[in-house]
């Protein structure tokens, strides 16, 4: 990672990454949402922007200050729909795209106008929508862009990294063992293994996000077109 630091070999890369968690409102006062921070993305951010790579950052709500940076273009989503208008709008024009968000796989089918009220039963009586699958809609398409996903898991990682891999069309995808979520969810560490469709490509080891950030660079790197990059 020392050695990666002083040498631009994004230089100029388009790179779209997603992070953090997205929110979904149920009434005024309340939302359903999860446990990441976004750290993991923000590492990402900036280690390619260290390399020389200009940055598309699609963010849900964080717990972390973003990069601020002459290469960096924010954009500021909460809801899955939201994030996924707004990803889906910039995948085609980049170069690499890294789907690191915890996006909610469900949203309330109607947002309450009113505070539900505890009397009414109105929680008992919430329908549930499925959110568009964001990271699967940029697999689909004709002219995708290298296509790094991640996976949270709690148990048989590697197979369901791997059926995730497939199912989605990406070229790789990253695993997370979130069993012990607090190990994982707002920590500086992780403790990731890389996948393709067949196999694992490396068990990067428990390290911290910045140093992990940086190993998933250098294997896409050695993985897209080496001699572009
Ligand atoms: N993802 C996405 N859009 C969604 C759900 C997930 O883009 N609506 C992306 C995530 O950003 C991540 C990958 O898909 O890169 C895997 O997310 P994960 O929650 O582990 O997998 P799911 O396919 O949602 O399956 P499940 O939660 O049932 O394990
Ligand atoms: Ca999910």
């Amino acid at each position: 990672a020392v050695a990666a630091l002083s040498k631009k070999d994004f230089l100029n890369k388009k790179v779209l990454i997603t992070a953090g968690p997205t929110q979904e409102d149920l009434d005024p006062v309340r939302f359903i949402s999860n446990k990441s921070s976004g750290k993991m993305g923000v590492a990402l951010a900036r280690a390619m922007l260290e390399r020389g790579a200009i940055v598309d950052f699609v963010h849900g709500p964080l717990q972390v200050e973003l990069p601020k940076h002459s290469n960096i273009q924010c954009y500021d989503t909460k809801s899955a729909n939201k994030m996924a208008d707004v990803t889906l709008s910039l995948a085609s024009s980049v170069d690499i795209a890294i789907l690191c968000a915890a996006v909610c796989d469900f949203r309330p089918q109607k947002i309450f106008a009113q505070k539900m009220k505890k009397e009414q039963n109105s929680f008992e009586n919430i329908s549930w929508e499925k959110n568009i699958d964001i990271l699967r809609t940029i697999g689909g398409q004709k002219n995708k862009p290298f296509l790094v996903g991640f996976a949270a898991e709690t148990s048989n990682m590697i197979e369901n990294a791997i059926e995730k891999c497939i199912n989605k069309n990406c070229d790789l995808i990253c695993a997370n063992n979130v069993a012990e979520s607090s190990a994982v969810f707002g920590s500086t560490k992780n403790h990731i293994v890389v996948v393709n469709k067949n196999n694992v490509v490396k068990d990067l080891k428990e390290q911290n996000k910045t140093d992990a950030a940086h190993e998933i660079l250098d294997l896409i790197k050695s993985l897209k077109c080496p001699t572009q990059l």
